[in-house]
């Protein structure tokens, strides 16, 4: 069998048979298929489609590409979360220290931000000192005696993933609804996570723009998950614009922080909830009226806040870390309204205004700038006079073409427009 075999049959709108997706994901592992050849593969199949049995092969084939995550040896339930990608999403950072103080282990491998969405990593290396290359053994400590640890792979899971994603990120090829499911699930089922819950993103800063189309991704990630015997939880939800009002590393923590000590409740504190809510609901079988009471008290009482200092600190850093307000970057440009009216924003221009201004990466392995950021002064929906200021954007070095980008983020019009639903559907689940 050749690699060239295997496009063709794709580019022919043939259903690829299993020996010869094991065939292809093996070749990409070992090296033997070249990127112009991966590249090809991934735009017959954004083209031409997979069925869901190819799907299920392919994500598979992906799970066992590398070496397994240990299992931590302590007892209980495990569980994980996988955002799509979105715009101050720091639902992480949030849910993990929620989910460990309810007594549920949170064993969670990141990723970095990359192109205009932001990564856990790169928030969480905002408390200085920490760290976030934890290997197996130090991991499975530190779930074992704090009940959740935050770290990128240190062993290479998923490698036939590393170097497709890496060749779809430059060839446009990222928008398939097979390849992101595969993609996702295939990191998913390389760890070891009893329970599996998705934030599957639709809308303007998503790679999902329809919300059907991000419910089909999720229905078929569940599904997925589901053969390959995982309790799984998908959730639909909005990224038309920011889920939180901060943006950027620094900015976004000190959100959290506001948030786990009981001084905001925003979109991105319910969303938060909502997801802790869900996981305790499949883990413990309670109603979905006592999963909620029970995760807002661990934030009320200051558990989870007192859980998010114990993983900083087991990771390096300072646990008195959590009690401060992390620096933002020296400059300030003020982005105001031009005219009174109803303001829209962008996520999708806002994340890439702090690409720009060296929040973000343009690609893998840039440094990024923890201190610069955005503060949004205005949500979506709200009423601005004019020269109101809409946001503010801390930067270090350049603006370049930051300021414009923000200001393009933002629209001013007559009428309020009619916000989308931040959680459209939920699928999965046993117990709800
Ligand atoms: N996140 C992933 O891990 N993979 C994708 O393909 C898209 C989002």
């Amino acid at each position: 069998m050749r690699v060239y075999d295997v496009i063709e049959a794709k580019k022919n709108r043939r259903a690829l048979t299993e020996s010869e997706i094991r065939f292809f994901v093996q070749s990409v592992a070992d090296g033997s298929a070249t990127d112009s050849q991966i590249a090809a593969f991934c735009m017959a199949t954004l083209l031409n489609g997979m069925t869901d049995e190819e799907t299920f092969l392919l994500t598979d084939a992906m799970a066992k590409s590398g070496e397994r995550a240990p299992r931590p040896v302590s007892a209980g339930v495990f569980a994980d979360k996988h955002s799509t990608g979105g715009v101050s999403d720091s639902t992480t950072l949030i849910l993990v220290p929620v989910l460990a103080a309810l007594g549920i282990k949170c064993a969670k491998y990141s990723g970095r931000g990359l192109a205009h969405t932001g990564g856990t990593l790169d928030k969480l290396e905002s408390f200085a000192g920490v760290r976030v290359d934890l290997s197996p053994e130090a991991f499975e400590r530190q779930v074992n005696e704090v009940g959740a640890a935050v770290s990128g792979q240190t062993v290479s899971t998923v490698p036939a993933d590393k170097r497709m994603y890496a060749v779809r990120d430059v060839t446009a090829t990222v928008d398939s609804i097979p390849l992101i499911a595969s993609s996702v699930m295939s990191k998913k089922l390389a760890s070891f996570a009893d329970i599996i819950l998705l934030d599957v993103k639709y809308g303007d800063g998503a790679f999902m723009r329809a919300p059907k189309d991000a419910e089909k991704l999720a229905r078929l990630m569940v599904s997925i998950g589901e053969r390959a015997g995982r309790r799984m939880l998908a959730a639909v939800t909005c990224m038309d614009s920011p889920l939180g009002d901060n943006i950027g590393c620094n900015a976004e923590v000190n959100e959290v922080l506001q948030i786990l000590r009981g001084e905001k409740e925003n979109g991105l504190s319910r969303l938060s909830l909502f997801h802790a809510a869900k996981i305790l609901q499949e883990a413990e079988g309670v109603s979905e009226r006592e999963a909620e009471a029970r995760a807002y008290e661990v934030l009320r009482s200051g558990a989870a806040l007192k859980k998010l200092s114990e993983i900083v600190a087991a990771q390096g850093g300072c646990a008195g870390d959590v009690y401060k307000t992390l620096p933002l970057a020296k400059n300030v440009y003020e982005v105001r309204a031009p005219e009174s009216g109803y303001v829209q924003v962008s996520a999708l221009a806002l994340g890439r205004a702090c690409a720009e201004i060296g929040g973000g990466r343009a690609k893998e392995g840039d440094e990024i700038d923890h201190a610069a950021g955005i503060i949004l002064k205005k949500r979506q929906g709200e009423r601005a006079e004019k020269g109101e200021p809409l946001a503010e954007i801390y930067y270090n070095g350049a603006l370049k073409e930051g300021g414009a980008l923000a200001e393009s983020a933002f629209r001013i019009g007559d009428k309020k427009i009619q916000e989308r639903p931040l959680v459209y559907t939920f699928v999965g689940g046993k117990r709800s």
